[in-house]
């Protein structure tokens, strides 16, 4: 009988214990749900502001073929999506939609016409491949335009932390809100490139969480191309013939390094 009794008692404190959630490490629950990039605060600004560390790992990468922000996403989202499914890789969150400056266009592309790759600004998607299949995620296709980006030294961004959805309009007043805190406080960043990144699919209830992310300004690094590539007809005195100059083998090349220039240049 006592026996009984204390079985039924140990069975109702077993039943009150709520199943604790699993807080991840980088305290994001949305990283509970669905594996996130290894993360090292370094510090919180206040405001949803701060400097985190992106530890090395393996993303896949797309750039969207398109000039068009809100087009770039539904362009590429589904050639990675498929490189996961296909190959068995669990996804993980965040999406993160990289912006940046297309330095290279102005020796290639004549001014007037603002179409892929002639834009002014590049946006390419990636994802992290989890920690378990980074040693074994085999080579995407060539004709997916899919690449492994093997990230091999630690990443530093400032960033800052907004719900809702990553609509361009408050993409671009939380890219500003955070700039003109990092520029008041005299703290230099990288000024040609940032990322969105994305935790939440719209279905999902409220709140979302999402990113900007801008890349630390890295020391001894000028405004100019150091990427050791050679590139042609450089210089103002160029580019008003510069439409001329665009051979079809030029324009090959610059499809074909794109990948390889914005991977040194960005990350
Ligand atoms: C970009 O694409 C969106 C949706 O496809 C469209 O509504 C918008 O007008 C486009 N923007 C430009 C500048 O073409
Ligand atoms: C993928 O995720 C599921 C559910 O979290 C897990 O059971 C499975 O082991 C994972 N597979 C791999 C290959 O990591
Ligand atoms: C954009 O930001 C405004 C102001 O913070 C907010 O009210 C709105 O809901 C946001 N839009 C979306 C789509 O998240």
């Amino acid at each position: 009988m006592l026996a009984v009794c204390l079985l039924t008692f140990i069975a109702a404190l077993t039943a009150a214990v709520p199943t604790p959630t699993p807080e991840p490490p980088n305290g994001i629950h949305q990283c509970a749900r669905s594996e996130c990039p290894v993360y090292t605060e370094l510090e919180d600004y206040g405001l949803d502001m701060w400097k985190r560390r992106i530890e090395p790992g393996v993303w896949v990468r797309k750039v969207a073929p398109t000039c068009n922000r809100t087009d770039a996403l539904g362009l590429v989202y589904i050639d990675i999506h498929n490189y996961f499914v296909d190959n068995r890789i669990n996804r993980t969150t965040p999406i993160m939609m990289e912006v940046s400056e297309n330095k290279a266009a102005p020796s290639f592309c004549p001014d007037q016409l603002e179409s892929f790759p002639c834009c002014d600004e590049i946006y390419a998607l990636l994802f992290y491949i989890p920690a378990v299949s980074q040693a074994t995620a085999p080579p995407p296709s060539k004709d997916s335009g899919v690449e492994l980006v093997h990230m091999e030294d630690p990443r530093e961004f400032y960033g800052i932390t907004f719900g809702g959805r990553p609509v361009n309009h408050n993409v671009t007043a939380k890219y500003k809100q955070l700039s003109e805190y990092l520029d008041d406080q005299g703290i230099r960043f990288d000024d040609d490139a940032f990322l969105v990144a994305t935790y939440d699919s719209s279905r999902r209830p409220q709140p979302h969480r999402n990113e900007i992310l801008i890349p630390i300004k890295k020391p001894g690094r000028s405004h100019d191309r150091n990427d050791g590539i050679d590139y042609e007809n450089e210089g103002q005195e160029n580019q008003a013939n510069s439409a001329i100059q665009r051979s079809p083998i030029t324009i090959m090349k610059f499809y074909l390094l794109y990948p390889v220039i914005m991977f040194f240049q960005k990350w």
